[in-house]
């Protein structure tokens, strides 16, 4: 009699353990299917990018006339996505030119977007670039920025796209912004003139 109880209640528990496992791997499947629901029918659109604001924290001409620069710029970035969010990596690069030479890099900080978010992001810049005919050094010396320089920012960062608890896919963006500050000198925070930035990605 014992013995046909306990097999019973064992029985029982197997099988109460098994529903719960039943349950549990719906539920992850609903989610799932869920997630990917939003993700087809919302159409990832890619956040927007604003260069808010560009301090110059050192820019000095070295001995060989090569330019080292610090520059800290505040990046705000939108979500626009009802659903999706975003996560961005830690491999990024943001670079700084001025007539096509790198004179400033750095990267991003990896954070987590949610859906609807708006984020203010601080980017700390530095680099040195050599000098030579048209690089920025020269046309400062030879006072050509007439309280005008156009520089282009270029980011490239892996985004991984999450909707709820899952990820669904990651893929690399580009954002290439075209910036105008009025000057640029050390301890100063430039006046942004123009900033668009276009971002190319593809979900
Ligand atoms: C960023 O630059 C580093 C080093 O130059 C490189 O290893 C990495 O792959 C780059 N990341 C992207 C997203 O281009
Ligand atoms: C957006 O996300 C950041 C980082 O997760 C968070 O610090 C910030 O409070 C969020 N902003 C809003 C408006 O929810
Ligand atoms: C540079 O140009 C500005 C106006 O464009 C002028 O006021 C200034 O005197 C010039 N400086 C030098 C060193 O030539």
């Amino acid at each position: 009699m014992s013995v046909g109880r306990e097999g019973k209640g064992s029985n029982g528990c197997i099988r109460c353990i098994c529903w719960c496992y039943c349950l549990l791997f719906l539920l992850i499947g609903i989610a799932a299917c869920l997630a990917y629901y939003f993700y087809t029918t919302e159409k990832a659109q890619a956040p927007t990018y604003d260069i808010q604001s560009f301090q110059v924290k050192s820019l000095e001409v070295q001995p060989d006339f090569s330019l080292k620069t610090e520059f800290e710029v505040e990046v705000k970035t939108n979500n626009p996505n009802k659903n999706i969010g975003f996560k961005y990596g830690e491999n990024s690069n943001i670079s700084v030119l001025y007539h096509d030479s790198v004179i400033s890099s750095g990267k991003l900080p990896a954070f987590k977007q949610d859906p609807a978010n708006t984020t203010v992001l601080k980017i700390s810049l530095s680099g040195t670039s050599e000098d030579e005919a048209g690089s920025l050094q020269d046309d400062m010396k030879n006072n050509k920025s007439n309280g005008e320089i156009s520089l282009a920012v270029h980011v490239r960062v892996p985004i991984k796209v999450f909707v709820g608890n899952f990820d669904l896919k990651e893929v690399l963006a580009s954002v290439s912004c075209d910036l105008v500050v009025d000057n640029l000198e050390e301890g100063k925070t430039a006046k942004v003139l123009q900033n668009e930035c276009e971002p190319d990605v593809e979900f």
